[in-house]
């Protein structure tokens, strides 16, 4: 595998030929910080993406616990974001994915998988949403945030918006409208664009920043332009992951050759 590591906007880009290879390269990405988290606190905080981009990491992590080299024991993991309203049990849930690719393959104890609640009456959302940024914070933070980014530059669900970007990377948790770009990124699995549910509970702009290390991957020519919009563009809240580049330091974005089509 040939990696070629490059720098733009102060972030650290691995740029890899083939999305496998992605996948790959992402999974050692969690393991390393995950290992360090847990030499140096006895424990590690985890944030995950779902998505089609992260099945496969997901893949490498339980290959290693059922080889013995990982166990989630001292993992607590929080999930990026849920359909608004949704039952867990619904197999389009955030949840049933991470049941299904990740949590049910490992040992991770059930009340340290957070995944925010689709079912929560709507009158309580916004203080589930509170309680979520607040649970991060009592579990001393996330050491490592797992990232995708929409066609349209979404991180988490915190969609383009005309807000400043002051505004924006200060955004809690809570419930949000989709956009309509990432309706109908949603609308083969939901079965239609009119079925697909159209909002959603997602982990704020706030504490996506705040994690002690990112790593945000993209596979595919149908990211390209949000790559380099992101990457090489101003930060500006109509490209939220462009907001990375606030904290370009503790960055790294995992791309196939593909994703990076249109970099300069
Ligand atoms: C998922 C999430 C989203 C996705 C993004 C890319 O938890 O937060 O921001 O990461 O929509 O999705 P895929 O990987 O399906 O292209």
């Amino acid at each position: 595998m040939s990696m070629q590591e490059s720098d733009y906007s102060g972030m650290k880009v691995l740029l890899i030929p083939d999305p496998e290879s992605v996948y790959l390269t992402t999974a050692n990405l969690l393991l390393k910080a995950i290992e360090a988290a847990l030499v140096y606190r006895g424990r590690a905080v985890v944030g995950l993406a779902t998505g089609s981009t992260p099945a496969a990491v997901y893949a490498h992590l339980v290959e290693r616990h059922r080889s013995g080299y990982l166990s989630f024991r001292n993992i607590t993991t929080y999930n990026l974001d849920e359909y608004y309203p949704i039952s867990p049990l619904d197999p389009k849930s955030y949840r049933a994915y991470m049941h299904n690719h990740l949590f049910s393959h490992v040992d991770i104890a059930e009340n340290r998988a957070h995944v925010l609640d689709g079912t929560v009456p709507e009158e309580f959302a916004a203080a589930h949403a509170a309680e979520f940024d607040h649970w991060i914070d009592a579990d001393g933070g996330l050491d490592i945030q797992l990232l995708g980014i929409g066609k349209n530059g979404h991180i988490a669900f915190n969609e383009p918006s005309r807000l400043s970007v002051a505004e924006t990377i200060r955004l809690p948790t809570r419930l949000v409208e989709l956009h309509p770009d990432t309706r109908a990124a949603a609308a083969r699995e939901f079965g239609g664009l009119e079925r697909v549910i159209p909002r959603a509970l997602t982990m704020g702009v706030a504490p996506i920043l705040a994690a002690r290390s990112i790593v945000i991957l993209a596979t595919g020519a149908h990211k390209a332009d949000a790559v380099a919009r992101a990457l090489t563009g101003a930060m500006t809240a109509l490209v939220p992951a462009s907001l990375l580049q606030s904290v370009a330091h503790k960055v790294t974005w995992v791309i196939d050759a593909a994703a990076a089509e249109r970099l300069p």
